[in-house]
């Protein structure tokens, strides 16, 4: 079997491919990465040489690439690619429409082409807005998204539909709550926090910090995924959530409290425009259809994710600093701010570099 991921050099695709790799002996994974800001090849250095591995540099938005790599034949396609961050589509969402949006549907459109067997379309649990302090989204709540990131996820997931329906392609959406755990872009909430606490900077609270996040550890989130590309029903949702309800507050607070740092460190900075107030996920379905249940206790993946970062510091010292950029130009031989200059205008993306087989 062989499946095309997208968006593999980012957090979650890398501990999928991983995972993939490790646990399905008989699957070749190609990975198609446009190494964006948040695209690090760093995050697969440990996979590179499998010979079930290959990696693609090119771009969901560039059809014409999209189009000659789905005419390698492949049986899966899992789209992880997305601008994913919110903040960034605060200030930006037109980079948001186009990969989110447009590029999901380059890709829908290149798998009905090639007769792709199952797409696995990765979505969040932000396009249903959202919750009051009662009650849990479920795969029939009605899609209510509040910022431009969650608007362009909740329209791809409707592309998504529509292939499904007009066009019968077997495509499957989970969407997941807030992940965490080791190798997240030091942006997102949980590694920001671990990451300036242990430089000793200031970590920005967002409003009241009594804003409410359902934590789910990346890698259940990962056998979720593999579990509905394997054994969802064409047209269905399947939601995953860890059951880890807490307010930012008391997750910035145990972080402090695993790096023995002063909770002084906590800052109360403007609330961002539009922050959803609580997410909370109903996964009923998962469990019962795909026999997935999430396995990783909140209190031991925040421990060992923020031991992960404490062991690790090189890890985010060279993203802030920019050097992985020099560890991709030497693996790959092509200058970063070139391909990122490539995708910003939907240039020709370079050639498929494979392993030898
Ligand atoms: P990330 O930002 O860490 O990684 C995104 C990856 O996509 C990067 O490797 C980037 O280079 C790549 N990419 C971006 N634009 C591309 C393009 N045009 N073509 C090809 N590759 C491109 O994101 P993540 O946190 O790993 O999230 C992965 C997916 O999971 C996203 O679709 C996101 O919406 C979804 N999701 C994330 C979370 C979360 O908590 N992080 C929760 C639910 C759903
Ligand atoms: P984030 O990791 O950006 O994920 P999302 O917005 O997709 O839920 O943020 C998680 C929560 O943490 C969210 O309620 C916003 C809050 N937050 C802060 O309070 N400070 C910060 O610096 C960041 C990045 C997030």
């Amino acid at each position: 079997m062989k499946i095309l991921v997208t968006g593999g050099c980012g957090f979650i695709g890398s501990h999928f491919i991983r995972l993939v790799l490790r646990s399905r002996r008989d699957v070749r994974v190609t990975n198609l990465d446009a190494l964006t800001y948040a695209g690090n090849p760093e995050n697969l250095r440990d996979v590179e040489k499998e010979r079930r591995y290959a990696f693609v540099h090119g771009s969901i938005v560039d059809p014409d690439f999209l189009e000659r790599t789905a005419g390698e034949g492949f049986d899966a396609v899992v789209n992880f690619a997305a601008e994913s961050h919110v903040d960034r589509s605060l200030q930006g969402p037109v980079e948001f429409v186009r990969t989110n949006v447009q590029g999901t549907l380059h890709l829908l459109e290149a798998a009905k082409r090639h007769g792709v067997k199952r797409f696995l379309q990765v979505s969040t649990d932000e396009v249903y807005g959202s919750l009051p302090p009662e009650g849990a989204f479920t795969e029939t709540t009605p899609l209510h998204p509040n910022n431009p990131y969650a608007s362009t996820k909740a329209g791809a997931d409707l592309m998504v539909r529509a292939y499904v329906h007009t066009f019968g392609l077997e495509a499957v959406i989970t969407r997941s709550s807030n992940n965490y755990g080791p190798q997240q872009y030091p942006e997102k909430f949980i590694p920001l926090f671990v990451t300036n606490a242990l430089e000793g900077r200031g970590c920005p609270l967002y409003g009241d910090g009594m804003h409410v996040r359902d934590w789910l550890h990346v890698e259940d989130n990962c056998r979720g995924i593999l579990a509905a590309l394997e054994k969802g029903k064409p047209g269905e949702v399947y939601n995953l959530g860890g059951g880890n309800e807490r307010p930012n507050l008391e997750t910035a607070r145990a972080i402090l409290e695993i790096l023995d740092r002063p909770e002084s460190l906590l800052q109360f900075v403007k609330d961002r425009p539009g922050h959803d107030r609580r997410y909370a996920i109903d996964c009923t379905k998962a469990r019962r259809d795909l026999g997935w249940t999430p396995e990783v206790p909140f209190d031991r993946g925040l421990r060992e994710t923020v031991e992960w970062y404490r062991a690790h510091g090189d890890w985010a010292a060279r993203i802030r600093s920019g050097e992985f950029r020099k560890y991709y130009e030497k693996q790959y031989g092509t200058p970063f701010a070139k391909l990122s200059k490539q995708r910003a205008g939907g240039g020709e993306s370079t050639p498929i570099r494979r392993k030898k087989k």
